[in-house]
């Protein structure tokens, strides 16, 4: 393989324009100030739904975001919350009814990791990514979820009274030995989005996730910032490249959009093949 076929391949996912599939609707987007956040805000705005794009610390970052969304013609505004918080959840919705009127789409993406060998890992770090990664999708659905039954369907907006989408991991399936608290936190989510799902479906409120696999983020810069830490990642994705947040937003517009109103309760795996056990194309 030639150079330049290797730096083709660590390109960007291939470029695409997003039709308006989501024209009138109001979306929420936590931690959507950087890396696979702000990809789906961004994308849910080009594909023509107002966005409110929560951020916890980067006041700056999260504006820009706005601003992008606005030249696509879309609404947006910043918010501040910490999704672990019930008080700070609660006031970022009633923010949202007031300057939005409703929201149809949740996408819960605020996630973080801390990472730590077993025998190390402290109280603080397990409560930390627990409490965020977990605990802050339970929060942001059940406000969401008390929106979308006291509204209901409205036919013109969407199939569904609501459309709520998890942001999980490849590590809600793939054990990931010193990042106990992270994998424990996705695989919650698994069967937080799947009981949701199967409860809410009668009200005609769809639950779905996206398990990413390694994208080019902030969160994962050691696996990919250099030529041998990215040649390593290689191994692990048939695929032969990185992730681009691009690759996930792309997937969330089409799961919050109509043209998937039949996927209930499913996780949608974007990862380049790394949960097909690679090592076992050769091995075994
Ligand atoms: C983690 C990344 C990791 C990827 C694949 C993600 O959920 O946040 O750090 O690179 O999974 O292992």
């Amino acid at each position: 393989m030639t150079a330049t076929t290797i730096s083709a391949i660590e390109s960007a996912a291939p470029p695409v324009t997003l039709p308006k599939l989501l024209s009138g609707q109001k979306a929420l987007v936590t931690g959507a100030s950087s890396g696979i956040g702000k990809a789906v805000a961004t994308a849910l705005g080009q594909a023509g739904a107002d966005v409110v794009v929560n951020y916890v610390g980067n006041a700056a970052a999260a504006d820009a975001v706005v601003e992008d969304i606005r030249k696509s013609g879309a609404k947006a505004y910043a918010h501040q919350a910490d999704v672990s918080s019930e008080e700070e959840v609660a006031a970022m919705f009633t923010k949202m009814m007031q300057d939005f009127g409703t929201i149809d789409i949740l996408v819960s993406n605020a996630g973080l990791q801390q990472d730590s060998a077993f025998p190390d890992m402290t109280l603080a770090q397990w409560n930390k990514v627990l409490s965020v990664n977990l605990t802050g999708q339970f929060l942001c659905a059940r406000e969401a979820v008390r929106e979308f039954l006291r509204r209901g369907v409205v036919p013109s907006v969407s199939s569904a009274a609501g459309k709520i989408i998890c942001m999980s991991s490849v590590h809600q399936q793939i054990p990931w030995g010193g990042h106990v608290n992270y994998a424990a936190s996705k695989g919650g989510i698994k069967l937080l989005m799947e009981s949701m799902a199967q409860e809410l479906a009668p009200q005609r409120i769809r639950v779905n996730a996206i398990a990413p696999g390694a994208i080019r983020t902030p969160i994962n810069t050691s696996a990919w910032q250099t030529k041998e830490a990215y040649a390593a990642l290689m191994t692990l994705i048939p695929y032969g490249r990185i992730g681009e947040p691009e690759d996930i937003a792309r997937a969330a517009v089409w799961l919050a959009s109509d043209h998937s109103d039949y996927v209930v309760g499913t996780t949608l795996f974007v990862d380049g093949g790394m949960t097909l056990y690679p090592g076992f194309a050769t091995g075994g």
